[in-house]
């Protein structure tokens, strides 16, 4: 008979504030699912304890974290490698632990990018839209240029970082990318095949949606909210209501935390099981 084993492989979650974050549900639920004696502990980490918190991931064998507000850009110092999209994002949400080394990910686009696919949404050669232009809107923007968008289009309240969002994916990747300002509003290009929220607007407890013409809005485009709770939004409703495709934020946080899964434990993750914890959890 094989030797019980009662120690756990373990993930942490380092942030602040962090008490709300759900993650621990979805990436609990798949372990179980699985059946995996993996535990994933949320931990509340202050910015000055950042650099031992990275040091306990080898200290204790750990498989590796994510990381949450405010150390994804902070992090990277800290860590052996960086993968090159976590590196032109310049911020990394997860980490695992090689043979002893740290490893910098940034799975926070690859979940959008996996949603659009699964939708059976092509981006190779289409024309984006995105609305922001903060960490969530330079996580999707990198994966729509490496998945072949040839147009973006960055509109931002705040021009200053709209035009720099727009300089690095023009520096960095061959999707060719402009800056519109947001003043009152906004029309949707009538070219546009994607249209992405990767604003706050809409998150709980906002009720809002972003200011654009929703009457610009045709069957013909893909409309994508980063808002994950609620997981219906205004916007997407404004959207299904003018016959677009939509995609919900709900999924793509399931997503990124599926390709975590499978670069902590080398598994596919349990996608359905993942999808019905975090239901029960915001139900
Ligand atoms: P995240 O990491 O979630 O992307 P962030 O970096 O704080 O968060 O970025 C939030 C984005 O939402 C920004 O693009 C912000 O616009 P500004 O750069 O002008 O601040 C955008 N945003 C927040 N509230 C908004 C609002 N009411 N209308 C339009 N854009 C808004």
């Amino acid at each position: 008979m094989a030797q019980k084993c009662y120690r756990s492989e373990l993930i942490a979650l380092f942030g602040n504030p962090v008490d709300e974050n759900a993650t621990v549900v979805i990436q609990e639920a798949a372990f179980a699912a699985r059946g995996l004696n993996y535990r994933y502990i949320t931990t509340k980490v202050l910015p000055e304890d950042l650099e031992t918190a990275v040091k306990s991931l080898k200290a204790l064998n750990m498989k590796g974290a994510n990381v949450t507000i405010p150390h994804k850009v902070e992090i990277l110092k800290y860590l052996d490698h960086i993968s090159d999209t976590a590196a032109l994002m310049g911020a990394v949400n997860t980490i695992y632990v090689k043979d002893g080394e740290t490893y910098g990910e940034n799975t926070d686009g690859m979940g959008f990018i996996t949603s659009v696919l699964g939708a059976g949404v092509e981006p190779l050669g289409k024309r984006a839209v995105i609305l922001g232009a903060g960490g969530a809107a330079r996580a999707m923007t990198v994966e729509l240029a490496k998945a072949g968008v040839k147009h973006i289009t960055i509109v931002n309240r705040t021009e200053a970082k709209g035009k720099a969002l727009a300089a690095l994916l023009n520096e960095k990747t061959p999707a060719k990318t402009e800056y519109a300002p947001w003043k009152g509003t906004y029309p949707i290009p009538e070219d546009a095949d994607i249209v992405v929220n990767a604003t706050s607007v809409g998150m709980y407890p906002d009720p809002g949606r972003p200011d654009i013409d929703y009457a610009t809005l045709a069957p013909g485009m893909t409309v994508c909210d980063g808002v994950h709770n609620p997981r219906r939004t205004p916007f997407l409703d404004e959207a299904a209501k003018r016959g677009c495709k939509t995609l919900e934020g709900f999924g793509m946080l399931v997503n990124q935390g599926a390709v975590g899964f499978k670069l902590w434990t080398g598994l596919d993750a349990p996608v359905e099981v993942m999808i019905e914890a975090l239901e029960r959890e915001f139900a």
